[in-house]
């Protein structure tokens, strides 16, 4: 048997403003202090440091070296770097580092300059996501966005001159007041800039968030699916003429500019899940943390783990994942691990133009771009 991979992603839960359509576990200072909580960015990376100390006592036969860190949010740069850095070398210290580890934070455009970008590349990040969205002032404005589109620009282009070996942007599609226009412009400029990758979701109105609000009183129109299809079809095309090619359903990088760290969880390989409502995954067993930064805290203070609840996944289970997981990648699902009624949906499905005939002739399921766009409908009937 291969040995399972090991990676760490390090969650923080801090906005400086939350933007409408996003159900992220983030909180902004005021809504900690209305919760009456004492948690903050200041003190987050000391209980950071604590529970990565107390995840070898629940996990220790999982104790390697992490070939990949992924620090998401919420907004990682929001604490100081030299916070971010505390916590990559207490990961090192506790677990080692994998040569050629990928060390990735998301970042929001605002929140950087030069000098922090340089702090954080000596401190041995590899990696860094921006949240860009749009290159078009009016739709930055309908997703509350703080920054100008020229402000990720200035980033990317900083984070280059400190040596950081790839460069993503992510981007959303489909909004409110969009046009088609809009995203040329964002590709145009996705094009000039000297970024490797790329993540492109399509809006989605969470509910409860203040989007979904305002879409209810009807004061923006909801995204449409034939819209979202055909804005899925001009950023492909799009970053095919830039040379990057997808790898998942959402991603596409130049040759060797993937998320490892993605790719990581895609394979369902293992992963420790750090700060307020982490997942982390261990070979079949899945667990998670308490979800608000206060609980949290109040169990790493005490010295006790801070997982709200875990489950051993069936093998029902785990082949359902793999089904879900597989399909949407560019290396796809191997048809032999379906049951013979999943075989024969995707049969139809390859009748249907949904997936590639060579590939099925050698035995994989791999989408085309018709696949791609009803990826979620067929992995559902492969489901059955
Ligand atoms: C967890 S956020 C963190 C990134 C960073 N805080 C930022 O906003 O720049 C990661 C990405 O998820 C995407 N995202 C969040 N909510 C979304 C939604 N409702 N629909 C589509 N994409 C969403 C955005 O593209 C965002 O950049
Ligand atoms: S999209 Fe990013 S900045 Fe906006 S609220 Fe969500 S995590 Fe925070």
């Amino acid at each position: 048997m291969t040995k399972r991979s090991l990676g760490a992603y390090v969650h923080v839960p801090f906005c400086g403003s939350r933007c409408g359509y996003c159900d992220f576990n983030t909180y902004t200072a005021g809504e900690l202090q209305r919760d009456g909580t004492s948690v903050s960015a200041d003190t987050y990376a000391q209980r950071v440091v604590e529970e990565i100390r107390l995840t070898t006592q629940h996990k220790a036969d999982f104790v390697q070296p992490l070939e990949t860190i992924f620090f998401g949010g919420g907004t990682p740069t929001l604490l100081p770097a030299l916070d971010l850095n505390l916590i990559l070398r207490e990961l090192a210290n506790t677990y080692a580092l994998a040569d050629n580890c990928e060390v990735t934070t998301e970042a929001n455009p605002d929140s950087v300059d030069k000098e922090y970008l340089e702090t954080l590349r000596a401190g041995g990040f590899t990696r860094i996501s921006f949240g860009h969205q749009s290159s078009s002032q009016k739709v930055l404005q309908v997703l509350d966005r703080t920054h100008t589109s020229g402000r990720t620009w200035q980033a990317v282009q900083w984070a280059r001159e400190v040596g950081f070996e790839h460069v993503s942007v992510d981007l959303i599609y489909g909004s409110p007041h969009e046009t088609d226009e809009d995203l040329q412009l964002t590709l145009a400029e996705v094009a000039a800039a000297p970024v490797d990758h790329v993540s492109a979701y399509s809006l989605i109105v969470e509910p409860g968030t203040r989007l979904a609000a305002t879409i209810k009183r009807g004061e923006l129109p909801a995204p449409t699916d034939d819209v979202a299809a055909s804005r899925y079809e001009i950023i492909d095309n799009a970053l095919a003429a830039m040379g990057m090619s997808w790898y998942e359903v959402s991603n596409w990088s130049l040759p060797g500019g993937e998320c490892r760290h993605n790719i990581a969880y895609w394979r369902n390989q293992d992963w420790l899940g750090i700060g307020p409502g982490a997942h982390a995954h261990f070979d079949g067993l899945r667990q998670w943390n308490v979800k608000h930064p206060a609980a949290w805290a109040a169990l790493v203070d005490s010295g006790e783990l801070p997982v709200a609840d875990r489950e051993h996944l069936s093998a029902l289970d785990v082949a359902h994942e793999n089904i879900m997981l597989a399909l949407r990648l560019r290396t796809g699902l191997a048809l032999a691990e379906l049951s013979p009624a999943a075989n024969e949906q995707a049969e139809i499905a390859l009748t249907d133009g949904l997936l590639e005939p060579e590939q099925f002739a050698n035995g994989l399921a791999v989408l085309t771009f018709k696949g791609r766009l009803l990826a979620d409908g067929l992995v559902a009937r492969l489901w059955d």
